[in-house]
Formats: structure tokens, C-alpha cells, sequence
């Protein structure tokens, strides 16, 4: 695949929405390759035939009238999780980890009634937590373990890898760390913090929470620096690899570690955040133009892995 950029980038600096837009995601992300990665089904199913991981799916609702079959699905169950297909920022997800009697337990030690839970499957479906309010389908995925690297610094939650890849190659990174106030839940704007990566060698950087600096994880009192991120190389392989297998030249890829399976893909996205620049205390712009100049001679996955661990070092 070729991709073009109009004019020329501007010399260092941080990348912003509106150029993120205009420059890239409209410009780089073709219109009929959204639907792959606006759906998390249909995004399973891609890098599925591909031989990439996924959390296992459990079941589907894709009708109110299947939302009876909601036990059936989960039959007896206790780690799983609830998510609309085209979701964003956490919204709508639930993360399940026991049974208490007939009730459900969440993540936060909360139960939730059987009965509650179907509205929840019907709010999916109305398309609550959609991109643009459209209708939806429901699904219950595998609960990922997490890899107890992680254990010190995640509230009640499973981290998660973003890795931005541009071209196909992937460009910058954080691991993304649940808090109280994220509700087991890795997204920045829930409240989780943002821990830059060194693209060399998958340490970890410093933190932010919103837009401040931290050093700590706010929950734990656990530093958050210094940290390996397992199997860094083949995350930074699997990244890659979803930018050649969706086409689109601008992506957020999410990934998670399980504790025994390795490596998974979660979702990919389309838009993703830019504030991953703030907890890497680095801008992107630096990085996408030396990619487009030099992304010609970069063909397979590997040559873009050492590429990018190479040029984006932390200095
Ligand atoms: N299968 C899962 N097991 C455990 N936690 C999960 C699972 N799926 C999602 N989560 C949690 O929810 C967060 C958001 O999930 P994701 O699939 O990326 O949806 P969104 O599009 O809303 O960001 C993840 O970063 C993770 O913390
Ligand atoms: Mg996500």
C-alpha cells in the first residue's frame, strides 16, 4: 500500500486534533476501511484469519428478544466481560470477576441482578454508547489476566499496550493503567494513567493523569517507571502487522497481555487520542515524517519493528 501527505509536516512539535484530522486520519484512513476497525466484531474477525489473538467470544446479542438468552451465553461464568460493538473510551463496557447468588459481580465488588444486566445488553442495543447513537449489538468476551507485571500498578482493571502506528509502522506507545476512578477500565479519559514506553526496549517512561505528570501509580502508591512491558518485540510485530492488514495508514492498535495466552489484540482504532504524546513527553510529528520518508525502503514487518525501535528510542 502507498500513501501520500499533502505539502510538507512541520519540523518537530506535537501532533493536534484538528492536523490530526486534516493530515492523517481523514486524509490516511480510507472511508470504506472504517467499518473493520468501528466494529469490534468485525475487527475479531479480521486479524482472527490472520493467526492474531483475540480475547475468546463468549456470545452475541444482536436482537432485544436475544437478550433472554443473556444466561445461556454466560451459563455458570464468573470472569467475562460486556461490550458494545462500536464502543469508544470505556463506554458501555462491563468487566465481571464473580457470582454472588443470582447476582453478577463487577470488577468494583458491586453486584449487578441478572435483570439489570439484560437493560444494560437493551441500553447496547439502542446504540447508548455507539459512535454516533446508532443501534448495536452486544457481546460477552473472555475476562483477560492480566500479567502480574502489571499487578502493582492497575486498580481493579487490565491494562492495556496502545501502540500509534503510521504507514505500518509503529511510531509511539503507552500502557494504559486502571485506577479507582477508571472503573476497570484502561481509558485516559475514565481516569487511567498514560505510561510512555521506550520504543527500544518496552521500559516504561514517565506518567500522566489528565495532563499532570506523575510518577506513581495514584491507587497503589507503586512507581510506574522503569517497568518491562513482556514480549515487547512481537507487540510492536503485531502492531505493525494490523496497519498492512486493515490499509488504514493512522491507527491506534490496543492490545492486552494475558497472563497465559500472551499477547491479544483488544480494538483498534480509528482516532485515536493524542494524549499519548504528553505521557511520552514527545511529539509525533518528528516520527510520522521520518516515516514517510523513509517508508519506502521499510518492506517487511520486521524491517519496520527494528526501524522503529532504532529511530524512536527514548533519548
Ligand atoms: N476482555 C477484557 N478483559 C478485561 N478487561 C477488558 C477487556 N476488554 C476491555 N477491557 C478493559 O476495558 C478497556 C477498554 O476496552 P476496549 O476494548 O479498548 O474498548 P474501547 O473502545 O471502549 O476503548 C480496556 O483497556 C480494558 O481495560
Ligand atoms: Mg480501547
Amino acid at each position: 500500500m502507498r500513501w501520500a501527505l499533502p505539502g510538507a509536516l512541520k519540523r518537530g512539535g506535537v501532533l493536534a486534533i484538528n492536523r490530526r484530522n486534516a493530515h492523517y486520519t481523514q486524509f490516511l484512513n480510507p472511508r470504506k476501511q472504517y467499518p473493520l476497525v468501528d466494529d469490534k466484531l468485525a475487527t475479531k474477525r479480521l486479524v482472527m484469519d490472520s493467526g492474531i489473538s483475540v480475547p475468546e467470544l463468549y456470545g452475541l446479542v444482536e436482537a432485544p428478544y436475544q437478550a433472554r438468552n443473556l444466561d445461556q451465553i454466560l451459563q455458570e461464568r464468573e470472569n467475562f466481560v460486556i461490550k458494545p460493538a462500536r464502543g469508544s473510551g470505556g463506554k458501555g463496557i462491563l468487566v465481571f470477576s464473580g457470582r454472588y447468588k443470582r447476582a453478577y459481580r463487577l470488577s468494583n465488588g458491586h453486584l449487578m441482578e441478572a435483570e439489570e444486566l439484560r437493560h444494560h445488553v437493551l441500553d447496547i442495543l439502542g446504540g447508548l454508547f455507539s459512535l454516533g447513537g446508532q443501534p448495536d449489538k452486544a457481546f460477552v468476551e473472555e475476562k483477560v489476566n492480566f500479567d502480574p507485571v502489571f499487578e502493582a500498578v492497575s486498580y481493579q482493571g487490565v491494562p492495556d499496550v496502545r501502540i500509534i502506528v503510521f504507514m505500518a509502522v509503529p511510531v509511539m506507545a503507552m500502557v494504559r493503567l486502571p485506577t479507582r476512578r477508571s472503573d476497570g477500565k484502561a481509558n485516559l479519559h475514565k481516569g487511567a494513567v498514560g505510561v510512555g514506553v521506550d520504543m527500544a526496549t518496552g521500559k516504561t517512561l514517565g506518567g500522566v493523569l489528565g495532563n499532570a505528570p506523575v510518577a506513581e501509580h495514584p491507587d497503589t502508591g507503586h512507581p510506574i517507571v522503569g517497568l518491562q512491558v513482556p514480549h515487547w518485540e512481537m507487540l510492536l510485530s503485531l502492531a505493525a502487522r494490523c496497519g498492512d492488514l486493515t490499509g488504514m495508514g493512522y491507527l491506534g492498535v490496543d492490545l492486552v497481555l494475558d497472563r497465559i495466552k500472551g499477547p491479544l489484540l483488544l480494538e483498534l482504532n480509528a482516532r485515536p487520542g493524542l494524549n499519548i504524546q504528553i505521557a511520552n513527553g514527545a511529539g509525533l510529528l518528528p516520527r510520522l515524517e521520518e516515516v514517510r520518508r523513509e517508508r519506502c525502503r521499510l518492506r517487511e514487518v520486521e524491517d519496520r519493528v527494528r526501524f522503529s525501535m532504532e529511530r524512536f528510542a527514548a533519548l
